[in-house]
């Protein structure tokens, strides 16, 4: 039986991140966590990786679950830290700005008018566009910009852009709007099939500008659908919704959420790759977090819209996958030998066709933990988004 999660539960929820963090702090104040746990322990690591401002975006909930100030104390901390990282230019020459900046920077602007935190994030943003490639209309995700091997751009992206509609809100200039859009429309234009799974990654033509194929990187092969990729198209089309008014990227949403559902196994807690839907194969919970919040973000542009049953539908299926989390991955306060939130996430798993280094298979993951602390607040009602 399919069973949502309870408001009872949801604190019971909030109360175990809240006080894991808490238990976190001495060791990850001037550190950073590294991109998923091995053997249940985040490694604390220096800012460096695309990753980092999950764990100040954790900051950020857990000071607005709790009210403790020490938690904004920590995460203003951070803000520092990020400053000079894009002063200094460390480890981000790839398209990750938003994922590092929105939760981190975005959010402490927004909750203490850190002047800091504003610089930084207007300077993450800059270098996002400095990444749009004219021919192919897309952001470059990785690599030397123009790089034959690097010429496309990824799903994943979808979660980066929202940094650019902030910027253009806080400056007046458009043209952080104007890549944001034209990237979202290369990527609706070749990164889904007919059947509206995803590719990964999407290479395009440098000398012609015209889509060429889809690859993977981290799915377990070109033409299957990486289950976190199909996550970041959720949420990532949600968010599009909401910063446009556009109505197809929301016809979009539902097809997309529609075969992310539809290849979830009995327990609801995704396989890595939507390929499997029973088995051994590891799970990817971070994906089920991260649909969470793109189907709370969609309720809310529902609810506005007026269209209360869908609403409704999308609120209801949030609350399910949230429940699977709950019941099967979320790490208890007194657990011992594990300091993430949420178990059963994957990085990258290798397969005989995909291309990742292989890391962080069936451990807690950095934005799985996020992702499932902000769809727990974000279930409380008061929310306002960073995104
Ligand atoms: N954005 C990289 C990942 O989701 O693993």
């Amino acid at each position: 039986m399919i069973r949502e999660l309870t408001e009872k539960e949801r604190l019971d929820a909030i109360d175990n991140a809240v006080a894991i963090i808490r238990r976190n702090l001495p060791e990850y104040t001037y550190k950073c966590q590294d991109t998923n746990t091995v053997d249940g322990i985040y490694k604390p690591i220096d800012n460096i990786e695309w990753t980092t401002g999950f764990w100040p975006g954790e900051l950020w909930l857990a000071y607005l679950a709790s009210d403790d100030e020490v938690f904004a104390h920590a995460a203003g901390i951070f803000v520092e830290s990020f400053l000079e990282r894009i002063k200094k230019h460390i480890a981000v020459d790839h398209h990750d700005m938003g994922f590092l900046y929105t939760p981190s920077c975005v959010a402490a602007y927004m909750l203490t008018h850190n002047a800091h935190a504003r610089e930084a994030a207007l300077m993450a943003a800059d270098n996002l566009i400095s990444r749009f490639q004219e021919k192919g209309q897309f952001i470059q995700a990785w690599g030397a910009m123009g790089a034959d091997d690097n010429y496309r751009y990824i799903i994943d992206c979808m979660l980066n852009l929202p940094l650019l509609y902030w910027a253009e809100k806080e400056t007046g200039k458009s043209i952080y709007r104007e890549i944001a859009l034209k990237h979202t429309k290369t990527c609706i234009a070749n990164s889904f099939r007919p059947d509206y799974s995803s590719f990964h990654t999407f290479f395009m033509n440098k000398e012609t500008g015209e889509p060429v194929r889809g690859e993977t990187c981290q799915g377990y092969k070109a033409d299957s659908s990486w289950a976190r990729g199909q996550a970041w198209a959720v949420y990532g089309l949600a968010l599009a919704y909401r910063h446009t008014g556009e109505k197809s990227y929301l016809d979009l949403f539902e097809h997309v959420s529609d075969y992310f559902m539809e290849k979830l196994p009995e327990d609801m807690i995704p396989y890595w790759d939507l390929i499997f839907t029973s088995g051994d194969e590891p799970r990817d919970s971070s994906s089920g977090s991260i649909v969470a919040c793109g189907f709370l973000e969609a309720a809310d542009s529902y609810e506005k819209n007026g269209e209360y049953e869908k609403a409704r539908k999308y609120r209801k299926m949030a609350k399910e996958l949230l429940k699977a989390i709950y019941d099967t991955c979320m790490v208890k306060k007194d657990e011992e030998g594990i300091n993430g939130l949420v178990k059963h996430g994957t990085y990258s798993k290798k397969s005989p066709y995909n291309t990742c280094t292989p890391a962080g298979v069936d451990e807690c993951v950095s934005w799985g933990d996020y992702y499932w602390l902000e769809a727990l607040v974000r279930l409380g009602g008061s929310w306002k988004s960073w995104w």
